[in-house]
């Protein structure tokens, strides 16, 4: 199986730029300054990269927004706040392979004429923003970046930038007003960042795989790129298992491999002889899917046709025995307890989702508690400013379609079934 990102991740030393390019590593760059630069955002949009950081919007496309004039500097911002739950791969390609991402981002701020990138790391990765830091130091005194790299006329400096631990500095926006100096709260778009972004300039966020993809891309061609994939949807992905399965952890497989064999045979299948009961499969905002959904491939298509998301690729199992009215109520506090506050919708309606579901957790609901989770929802969906909101309603609109029995079995016997207690 041809693998794009974590062929050397075993490495101890593949994070020091001596051992990566004793691998091949800056080669790609080395051929893209000698690219025309349409030429490399043109191998990115056949190779069908789609963005790994969540919405899947396929990276060519947008970098293709950014405005022809060139009076106005490019930014480069690359998103390594992973605030998702359930996801932990970028925090992998920090720590195990950081010049994948720097020479990503020189080879990308190349192709898009920009000389300033920002790396935005969410602030309790002190040791991943301590390694890129590293490998950045390195980059430079090797001349990979800095001024005139590789002998050519272009500059380019990149900055490791904290946040400060909130979800929501992860959504673009935030995370540009959060790297301004401001509170982390979204913009309204338009205009979108690539016209007017991070300090008011041009500016393209993208997700910490997404641009580490790159390297490879511009080595190997989008198209063999868009081949280890599916149609519109090429390349590898890094999968994140979690839950009671037998092997946790970090999978890269080709998109489009079946969510029952990333469960059952990457991931080894569940611990203890326990039977599946759900999957949220792209982290905690995408729908839920009950045990007999999985036969799917793990591409953004395919999810979207039964109705759920591969967002960020963080696939949370849940076995059999699971209180999924105590599961929800725990989503649901992290929800209510991120929601930044800005549009009352969300700020309300997280607030409400959590408090409901607590109380029919804890055998106090009333009668018409669920139909009220799904009129709130209902209030909630696309009418704010971002898509937090959505992301909270995604969980608790498919949990109780796909589990209502056990929301009104609460409501029935004034108590949980499981004998959970909060
Ligand atoms: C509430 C919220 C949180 C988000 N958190 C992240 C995150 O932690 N990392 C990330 O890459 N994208 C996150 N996103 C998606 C970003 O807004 C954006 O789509 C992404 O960084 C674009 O990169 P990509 O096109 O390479 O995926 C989040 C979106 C929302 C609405």
């Amino acid at each position: 199986m041809e693998l794009v990102l974590t062929t050397h991740f075993g490495n101890e030393r593949y994070r020091f730029a001596e051992t990566y390019e004793q691998l091949g590593g800056y080669g790609a760059l080395r051929k893209a300054l000698s690219m025309p630069k349409e030429e490399i955002v043109a191998e990115v949009r056949k190779a069908n990269l789609r963005g790994r950081g969540g919405a899947g919007f396929p990276a060519g496309v947008k970098w293709g927004f950014l405005p022809k004039d060139l009076s106005r500097p490019r930014i480069l911002v690359i998103n390594a706040d992973e605030g998702e739950p359930g996801t932990f791969k970028d925090r992998l390609i920090m720590t195990r392979g950081p010049h994948l991402l720097i020479e990503g981002i020189a080879i990308t701020c190349y192709a898009l004429e920009a000389h300033t990138c920002y790396v935005y790391i969410r602030g309790e990765f002190v040791r991943e923003a301590e390694i890129v830091q590293e490998a950045i130091d390195e980059a430079t005194a090797k001349g990979y970046l800095g001024k005139g790299i590789l002998g050519t006329g272009f500059d380019l400096e990149v900055t490791v930038h904290l946040g400060a631990g909130a979800y929501i500095c992860g959504e673009e926006t935030s995370l540009i007003n959060s790297l301004e100096g401001k509170r982390g709260w979204p913009r309204v778009k338009p205009p979108f960042p690539a016209s007017v972004g991070a300090f008011g300039l041009p500016t393209i966020v993208n997700n910490v795989e997404t641009i580490a993809d790159i390297p490879w891309i511009v080595t190997h061609g989008g198209e063999k790129f868009a081949s280890l994939g599916v149609e519109k949807d090429g390349g590898t992905r890094l999968i994140c298992v979690s839950g009671p399965v037998k092997k946790p952890g970090v999978y890269e497989l080709p998109v489009g491999t079946s969510l029952r064999s990333i469960i059952y045979e990457h991931a080894g299948g569940l611990r203890d002889g326990k039977a599946l009961k759900a999957v949220i499969p792209g982290g905690s905002s995408t729908p839920v899917l009950r045990a007999d959904e999985i036969d799917v491939g793990f591409d953004i298509e395919s999810m979207q046709k039964i109705g759920t998301m591969a967002g960020s690729g963080g696939v949370i199992v849940i076995p059999e025995g699971t209180c999924m009215v105590r599961a929800l109520s725990v989503l649901m506090n992290f929800y209510a307890h991120e929601s930044c506050g800005q549009c009352t919708p969300c700020r309300e309606g997280c607030g409400w989702l959590a408090k409901v579901l607590h109380r029919i957790e804890n055998g106090q609901g009333r009668n018409g508690d669920v139909e009220l989770i799904l009129e709130v929802c209902d209030n909630m969906l696309g009418r704010t400013i971002c898509p937090l909101a959505d992301a909270a309603v995604m969980p608790a609109q498919s949990f109780i379609w796909k589990f209502r029995e056990e929301f009104d079995g609460h409501l029935r016997e004034k108590k949980c079934p499981y004998g959970n207690r909060f």
